[in-house]
């Protein structure tokens, strides 16, 4: 009998410091920086985004996210047997936020790391986790996307602050008798670093170079619908099914101009495309799983659904996957 695995429950969690364009226009103007709700709603359809409190880090985010889709899917903590946290934000240096988080989960033992693939993350992690139990290396699997994308903003750049938020989303992921994930396709052009970085390293108890985030939007613009379609269209064929076959396509939830050009080009109706990025902007790693909780839970996307998830970010890296509810 072949082995699969399936999405047996979902969760998520933002933290409660909710900020409206107006009130973060506000603070900009304070500092001398100059936006309005107008431009931030019209050029990428985010109207507030939530900011983590300066003592909350990732594993706070996903634990949250992380006991909910443990709730979902009727598990106990002790019951995982494999735990990827996809952050570009993670609490610490070393060790990695999955630690961290195995540990507020009182849990311990279990294989726990995080990946690093900014907004592609929970794709690829989703990903490497179905790879896992498909080899019988694990059965039941936490994925947890989560971010504190707020410490890395430039709040003087205009260009970048308005764009991203805090949160944190994630899934059970567990062996199965039918799929499941039905397909992935991965993919990273390190050539294309500059476009979408931070640059600054910690050297010799130091930060080094600039620690914050730096982006050529129209370069990234441009990249990502192209490679968002090639990414959905590899998935579909690799599982024999062809656009018909979606019901949500989840994306990475960075700007609704990008998100509507994909659903496009693949062509979706808009009313298949799952939207959260007017209430938490970008967040990262955490964007997918958190759309993915917010449709579940409002009852959109039902089991048996075919969910095209896809993700594009820093590195570049991109991907998507292809799997039944
Ligand atoms: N408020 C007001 N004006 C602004 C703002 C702002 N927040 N930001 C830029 N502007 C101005 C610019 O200065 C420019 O003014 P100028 O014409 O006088 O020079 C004007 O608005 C237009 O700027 P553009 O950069 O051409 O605006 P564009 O329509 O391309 O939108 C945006 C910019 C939203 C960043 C867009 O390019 C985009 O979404 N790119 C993709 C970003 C993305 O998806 N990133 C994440 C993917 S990966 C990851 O998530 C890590």
């Amino acid at each position: 009998m072949s082995r699969y695995s399936r999405i047996t429950g979902t969760g998520s969690f933002l933290p409660p410091k909710r900020v409206t364009n107006a009130e973060l226009a506000a603070q900009l103007a304070a500092q001398g920086v100059e936006t309005s709700d107008d431009w931030i709603v019209e050029r990428t359809g985010i109207r507030a985004r939530h900011f983590a409190e300066r003592d909350v880090s990732t594993s706070d985010l996903g634990v949250h996210a992380a006991r909910s889709a443990l709730e979902a899917a009727g598990r106990k903590a002790s019951e995982i047997d494999l735990i990827i946290v996809a952050t570009s934000t993670p609490d610490m240096v070393f060790p990695s936020s999955a630690t961290i988080l195995q540990n507020k989960l009182g849990i311990a033992g279990c294989p726990a790391f995080d990946l690093q693939a900014v907004c592609s993350g929970f794709v690829y992690a989703l990903t490497v986790a179905d790879s896992m139990i498909k080899s019988g290396a694990a059965s039941k699997a936490l994925v947890v996307g989560a971010e504190v994308f707020s410490r890395i903003l430039d709040f003087t750049d205009r260009t970048t602050c308005v764009l991203f938020g805090d949160g944190a989303g994630a899934v059970v992921l567990e062996a199965s008798d039918t799929p499941g994930i039905l397909s992935s396709d991965l993919h990273a052009d390190g050539k294309h670093v500059e476009i979408l970085c931070v640059p600054g390293t910690v050297y010799g108890g130091k930060v080094h170079g600039n620690p914050l985030l730096r982006m050529d939007g129209q370069a990234v613009f441009k990249l990502a619908v192209g490679v968002l379609e090639d990414a959905a269209r590899a998935a579909l064929a690799k599982a024999g099914r062809t656009e018909a076959d979606i019901d949500w396509l989840v994306p990475h939830q960075a700007n609704i101009r990008i998100m509507q050009g994909t659903a496009k080009k693949l062509k979706l109706p808009m009313d298949k495309l799952i939207v959260t990025v007017d209430q938490h902007g970008n967040t990262s790693a955490a964007s997918i799983p958190l759309a993915l909780d917010v449709a579940v839970r409002s009852g959109k996307i039902r089991k048996g659904d075919t969910l095209m998830l896809e993700g594009v970010g820093g590195g570049f890296t991109w991907g998507a996957v292809l799997l039944d509810f």
